[in-house]
C-alpha cells in the first residue's frame, strides 16, 4: 500500500500505540485522535522516540462533533484506524450507560465525520468476545455471535452498525478485526500496557506481581474440562496485532463492505503455561494459588487464523515466550508504567 495519512482514534492507548510505531515504519503519515481518558501523551513521545518521526496528534473526544470535524478539516485524511473506545468489562456491568455512550456515540460520529470528509475506509476493533462462549473451538468467524457483557455488546452493535452502513452505500469498505488476547509489548521496553489500578488481565497481573506491585496471582478455577484444568486462550503478541492492522488497511483495497477477521496465533495456552512461560522470562517464579472460578470466563477460546492468512495475507510470527520476555522488559524498565 503506497504512503497515505491514517487517523487512528485511540492511538495513545496500548494497541494503538504499537500500530502507530508500525505505521510510522511503513512510512505512512499518522494523525493521532485521543482524549486521554486512559493513556499519556508520553506513549506518543516514545513512539517517536522509536520511529524518529512524530504524529499529528489532537486531544479530541470523539462524541466532541465540532472538535473531530476540524481534525478532518486540518489532514487530508485516507483511511482510519478506529481503537478509541472503554474496554473493562467488570466496569461496563457497573456502568453500561457511560459505555453505550463513549463507545457507541463516539463511534457514530467518527462515521460521521468520516462521511462528511468523504473517507470511507475503515480498520475497526472489535473483540473475540463477540462470540460469547463458543460452541467449537478453534472458531472461526462465522460462528454465532452474542456477547454477554455491556463492553461485549458495544463490540457487537458496532459490528452491526458497520455492516448496515456498508450494506446501505457501496462506498463504505470496513475491517472488523476480532482481536484475542493482546498481550507483550515493543521490544525497546519503551512502550507497553499501562493498566490504571489492579489489572484485571492476566499478564498484567502476573507481571505485577513478578516486579513486586502485587504479592500473589490468583488463577482462577482448576477445575475446567482442559488438560490441566485452567482457562484456555489465544494470546498475541501486540506487534503481531500492530501489523495486522497494516495488513487490514491494505486488505481494504480487496474487499467489498465488511468484513470479520480473527487476530489470533490460533494455539491456546492454559493460564498455568502463561504462568510458567512468565516466570521463565522474568527468571524467578511467580507466586500464585489455584482459586475459584472467575464469573464469566469461558473455559477454552482460541482463532481458526485461515480468514486472517486469506484476506489479510497475515499470520503472527511471535510466540508466548516472545510475549513474557517482552513484557516482562516493558515491565522492568518501567515498573510503575508512564508514571515511571
Ligand atoms: P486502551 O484503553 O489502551 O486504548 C484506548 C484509547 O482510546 C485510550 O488511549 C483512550 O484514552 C482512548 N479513548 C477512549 N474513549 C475515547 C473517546 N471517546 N474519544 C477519544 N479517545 C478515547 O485500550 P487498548 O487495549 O489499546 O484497546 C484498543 C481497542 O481494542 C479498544 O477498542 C478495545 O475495546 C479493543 N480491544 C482490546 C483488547 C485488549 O485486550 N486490550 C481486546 C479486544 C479488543
Ligand atoms: C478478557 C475479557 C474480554 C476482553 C479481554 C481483553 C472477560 C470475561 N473477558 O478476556 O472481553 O476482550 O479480557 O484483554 O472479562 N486469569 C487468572 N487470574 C487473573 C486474571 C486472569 O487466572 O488474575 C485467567 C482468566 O480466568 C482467564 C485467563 O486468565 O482464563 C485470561 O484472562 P484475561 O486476561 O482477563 O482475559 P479474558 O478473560 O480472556
Amino acid at each position: 500500500m503506497a504512503a497515505q495519512t491514517i487517523l487512528v482514534t485511540g492511538g495513545a492507548g496500548y494497541i494503538g500505540s504499537h500500530t502507530c510505531v508500525q505505521l510510522l515504519a511503513a512510512g505512512h503519515d499518522v494523525v493521532v485522535v485521543d482524549n486521554l481518558s486512559n493513556s499519556s501523551t508520553v506513549a506518543l513521545d516514545r513512539v517517536a522516540d522509536i520511529a524518529g518521526r512524530s504524529v499529528a496528534f489532537h486531544e479530541v473526544d470523539l462524541r466532541d462533533r465540532v472538535a473531530l470535524a476540524e481534525v478532518f478539516d486540518d489532514h487530508d485524511v485516507d483511511r482510519v484506524v478506529h481503537f478509541a473506545g472503554l474496554k473493562a468489562v467488570g466496569e461496563s456491568v457497573e456502568i453500561p450507560v457511560a459505555y453505550y455512550d463513549n463507545n457507541i456515540v463516539g463511534t457514530v460520529n467518527l462515521l460521521n465525520a468520516m462521511a462528511d470528509h468523504e473517507v470511507f475506509d475503515l480498520v475497526f476493533s472489535s473483540s473475540c468476545t463477540v462470540y460469547g462462549e463458543p460452541e467449537v473451538v478453534p472458531i472461526t468467524e462465522d460462528a454465532p455471535i452474542g456477547a454477554v457483557s455491556p463492553y461485549g455488546r458495544t463490540k457487537l452493535y458496532i459490528e452491526e452498525l458497520l455492516r448496515d452502513a456498508a450494506a446501505a452505500d457501496k462506498r463504505w469498505r470496513t475491517v472488523l478485526l476480532r482481536y484475542f488476547n493482546p498481550v507483550g509489548a515493543h521490544p525497546s521496553g519503551t512502550i507497553g500496557e499501562d493498566p490504571t489500578g489492579i489489572p484485571n488481565n492476566l499478564m498484567p497481573y502476573a507481571m505485577q506481581v513478578a516486579i513486586g506491585r502485587l504479592e500473589r496471582l490468583r488463577v482462577f478455577g482448576g477445575d475446567y474440562d482442559t488438560p490441566d484444568g485452567t482457562c484456555i486462550r489465544d494470546y498475541i503478541h501486540v506487534v503481531d496485532l500492530a501489523d495486522a492492522h497494516l495488513a487490514a488497511l491494505g486488505a481494504l483495497d480487496r474487499i467489498e463492505g465488511c468484513e470479520a477477521v480473527n487476530v489470533g496465533t490460533g494455539t491456546g495456552s492454559s493460564v498455568l503455561e502463561v504462568v510458567a512461560a512468565a516466570s521463565n522470562a522474568v527468571g524467578a517464579d511467580i507466586p500464585h494459588d489455584v482459586v475459584d472460578r472467575r464469573p464469566g470466563d469461558v473455559p477454552c477460546v482460541f482463532a481458526d487464523t485461515g480468514r486472517a492468512e486469506s484476506l489479510l495475507r497475515w499470520s503472527a510470527r511471535l510466540d508466548l515466550a516472545d510475549m513474557c520476555r517482552d513484557h516482562w522488559n516493558w515491565q522492568r524498565q518501567n515498573p510503575a508504567g508512564y508514571g515511571s
